[in-house]
């Protein structure tokens, strides 16, 4: 068979397909839960998940390659130490991680693996450093994988060279300590492009949720990063395909994002709150990881693609448009809303949605969030210039992985009519979306 050069989703057909799989009438046909095995939480979690590693790694088996980017070297160094001094485990540092991890870059790691022989690999950092390790991970075991060709479903029995892998989070946002997705950028593609790998066999099967891990990030990483769990959870609540099992945990996570962003952004060595965004955030991955991003992230990834602006940043800034575009096919909205406060009794759908987008935007400006894509400041984008690159960015979000999973039906005039709402996030422009 001739190797694909474009990702399966990426496919018309699995486009047309995936719209029925995720009615009513499919749910439920097929849906496997993944998570870590063992998630190790709280303030001695590091200390506990080494104990164990003593006992799970045999003594010919004491070998662990740490992957992690030049920043938080320091971070690997106190683990590789704590590795040897308690456990007798050797450890390597591959420090050459890169945000949107590109190919050249994993292989590097794989080389690593092929001299080293890790029989445990471990990503500490965001979402990059755990993409790399995933995708090192994938890369070592099977070097002649066709990557584009891997779905969710696909079993390529990893595991046989390395017997585990382990996510230790310094971020509180991505979710990627629990779930299955890498993405990594293809530069074998032209123009390289970002390639989502999702395949249930790349969840980590360990976690280590260390507040200490997180107690350093800035307050602009706090923002964003508080903002990509927001979507996670808020997002991906509003697809169809989710159920009973991940509703529980998107629901959950609003409520402590509600709760607890706020005050971790407000007081910077609230200790508690860092506790509870850190597991918010876990707890988000664990809903949307086995559903899949929702369309803000989809529009998202393609603004970051070609502004450069931070993940957290550009998915929250769509998040009002994903809901009340979905909201014209789904009542998932009226939950969110319940939580966002708003009386829902006796009222007309029209009208909850109005009250949940005024409280989500307000919850936006209230942290500090850009209340559209004209409110961010770190990267500014004028109007002039989002309508330049926005037939590109509606193009890169019709083939975006996310795509599929849409409530809606979404192609690239529904694109392009959020993208255009989403440049101030007025309401009565998010309403239109609803209405038509
Ligand atoms: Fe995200």
């Amino acid at each position: 068979m001739p190797k694909e050069d474009i990702a399966w989703y990426e496919k018309e057909e699995v486009k047309n397909l995936f719209i029925k799989a995720s009615s009513n009438a499919m749910r439920g046909y097929h849906c496997v839960i993944a998570a870590p095995k063992l998630t190790f939480t709280g303030t001695n979690s590091l200390i506990d998940f080494i104990n164990y590693l003593g006992v799970y790694l045999a003594d010919d088996e004491r070998r662990v390659l740490l992957v992690v980017d030049k920043d938080l070297r320091k971070l690997g160094d106190m683990v590789a130490e704590k590795l040897l001094a308690m456990k007798q485990i050797h450890s390597r540092i591959f420090d050459h991680v890169l945000p949107d991890p590109p190919k050249p870059t994993i292989m590097e790691g794989v080389a690593l693996c092929n001299e080293f022989k890790p029989r445990l690999i471990i990503g500490i950092g965001g979402g990059s450093a755990l993409d790399t390790m995933k995708m090192i991970f994938v890369l070592y075991e099977m070097p002649n994988i066709d990557l584009n060709a891997v779905m969710a479903a696909s079993w390529l029995g990893l595991r046989k060279k390395v017997k585990a892998i382990a996510a230790i989070p310094t971020t509180s946002g991505t979710g990627s300590e629990t779930t299955f997705i890498a993405v990594m950028t293809d530069t074998d593609r032209d123009p390289p492009r970002k390639t989502a790998v999702v395949c249930y066999e790349l969840a980590p099967d360990f976690a280590v949720l260390n507040p200490d891990f997180v107690k350093s990030m800035p307050p602009s990483l706090v923002l964003g990063t508080g903002f990509d769990a927001l979507a996670h959870a808020a997002g991906s609540y509003m697809l169809t395909m989710s159920h009973d099992f991940t509703d529980m945990a998107m629901l959950k996570a609003v409520e402590m994002i509600l709760k607890w962003l706020p005050r971790s952004l407000k007081y910077v060595k609230d200790m508690e709150a860092k506790e509870k965004m850190q597991m918010a955030a876990f707890i988000a991955g664990v809903g949307f990881g086995n559903v899949s991003g929702g369309i803000e992230h989809g529009i998202g990834h393609s603004l970051g693609a070609l502004f450069h602006v931070h993940h957290g940043v550009c998915v929250g800034v769509y998040l009002p448009a994903a809901i009340a575009f979905q909201a014209k096919v789904t009542n998932r909205f009226i939950p969110l809303a319940q939580l966002f406060g708003v009386l829902v009794d006796g009222k007309s759908r029209e009208a909850i949605l109005k009250e949940l987008l005024v409280a989500l935007l307000q919850f936006m400006e209230a942290t500090g969030f850009p209340v559209g894509i004209q409110g961010i400041t770190n990267r500014a984008i004028t109007r002039e210039e989002y309508l330049e690159k926005i037939d590109t960015l509606v193009e890169l979000s019709e083939n975006d992985f996310t795509t599929l999973s849409a409530a809606r039906r979404v192609d690239r005039s529904q694109y392009r009519r959020i993208a255009l709402a989403a440049y101030d996030n007025k309401v009565d422009g998010l309403m239109e979306l609803y209405h038509t």
